[in-house]
């Protein structure tokens, strides 16, 4: 039995999770697996309830669990807390907590999606087949920060910091993943400009050629890498960057799928267990009202399977069903053409799961 927790969070994360564990359960039955759900608060809803974001009797549940799935966290009733009570609080720590240094977000445009792509028929055509290995648990989201009074007034600052540890790790998670792939990473930083970018393009060119030589590394400026991405994102096989650039870039990779609600995620640190969440957020716009794709969550379940439980084949029999619902014209809101028939996120679920 396969330990799972689930944070479903704020926002349609609820919603979303609850469809990707009917999904498991429907693929345990099927391959003979069964799967145990214990359910924890992390986020907005975990300071209404206890007023902290992330309760130490959470981070214990995931401690003590095979792997872990999370919805959303956040929405605008939590916007004016302070920093250290803001529901995003709860994710950054949760990965800390967890050391879930890398986080895996691929982005491949499925061809019956081609007309939800924001890019010119005749560059999305060529096909958009990457994943961005984005280091989680370091850099200026993890360093000192605050303010300080100065002459000329209160001055803020956020610090980008990376030791030589942190960046021999994420490369070599960046280069086993190209290995199984097209072989090519493009290490992304601003070395033009930062210091810490400039240790991260030494480490990360001394690790792949002494322990990847198989692998081709190639650099690229984040700016340029932000531009190409929309530009001929057909180059791109494995995107190495930091917390930061990784943050921005993965949403507009996502973009160039269709939604943004089509985009799964994987957390891992060094052992099995790791942390699935599709990499959008709560949207409370439209919470609570079952309209939200369930495919991101979906697919991050089967993230979940492949690489925390080792259960390829159920896996496999997800991403397949996923394939077929959107071959096979169903969509919701968010991918849905004018003309289309849109389902909701209990619909789309099942057509998953009819389709396992
Ligand atoms: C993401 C999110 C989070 C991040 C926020 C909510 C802290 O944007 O997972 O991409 O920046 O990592
Ligand atoms: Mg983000």
């Amino acid at each position: 039995m396969r330990r799972i927790t689930l944070v479903p969070g704020d926002g349609i994360g609820p919603e979303i999770v609850s469809g990707a564990v009917a999904v498991m359960k429907a693929v345990g039955e099927k391959f003979g697996e069964s799967f145990s759900f214990t359910t924890v608060d992390a986020g907005g809803c975990a300071i209404d309830r206890t007023g902290k974001p992330l309760p130490e009797e959470t981070v214990q549940a995931c401690l003590d669990s095979d792997s872990v799935l999370l919805g959303a966290v956040g929405g605008p009733r939590w916007d004016t807390l302070p920093a250290h009570l803001r529901p995003e609080k709860a994710l950054l720590g949760l990965r800390s907590a967890l050391g879930l240094y890398t986080n895996l977000r691929p982005a491949r445009l499925y061809p019956a999606l081609l007309s939800a792509c924001t890019l010119r028929p005749d560059i999305a055509l060529k096909g958009i087949d990457l994943v961005m290995v984005r280091e989680l648990t370091g850099g200026i989201y993890f360093g000192e920060r605050g303010r300080r009074e100065t002459p000329g007034g209160t001055e803020a600052f956020d610090t980008e910091a990376y030791s030589v540890m942190e960046i021999e790790r994420i490369t070599r998670v960046a280069c086993q993943t190209a290995r199984k792939r097209r072989g090519q990473v493009t290490s992304v930083d601003k070395a033009n400009v930062l210091e810490s970018s400039r240790l991260w393009r030494e480490v990360s060119h001394r690790v792949a050629r002494e322990e990847f030589p198989d692998v081709e590394i190639r650099d690229m400026l984040v700016d340029n890498c932000a531009m190409q991405l929309v530009r001929n994102p057909s180059q791109f096989d494995v995107i190495l960057t930091s917390n930061m650039f990784g943050d921005i870039l993965s949403d507009e990779a996502s973009q160039l799928t269709g939604s943004i609600g089509l985009l799964p995620s994987a957390s891992l640190g060094d052992g099995s267990r790791g942390m699935y969440e599709p990499i959008h957020g709560s949207a409370p716009d439209i919470a609570g009202q079952n309209r939200a794709n369930p495919l991101g969550t979906i697919l991050s379940a089967a993230m979940m399977l492949r690489y925390s439980l080792d259960l390829a084949p159920l896996a496999d029999a997800v991403e397949q069903a996923v394939d077929r619902t959107l071959s096979d014209g169903l969509r919701t809101g968010d991918i849905a053409a004018q003309s289309e028939t849109v389902l909701s996120c209990t619909e789309m679920t099942q057509a998953v799961i009819d389709r396992l």
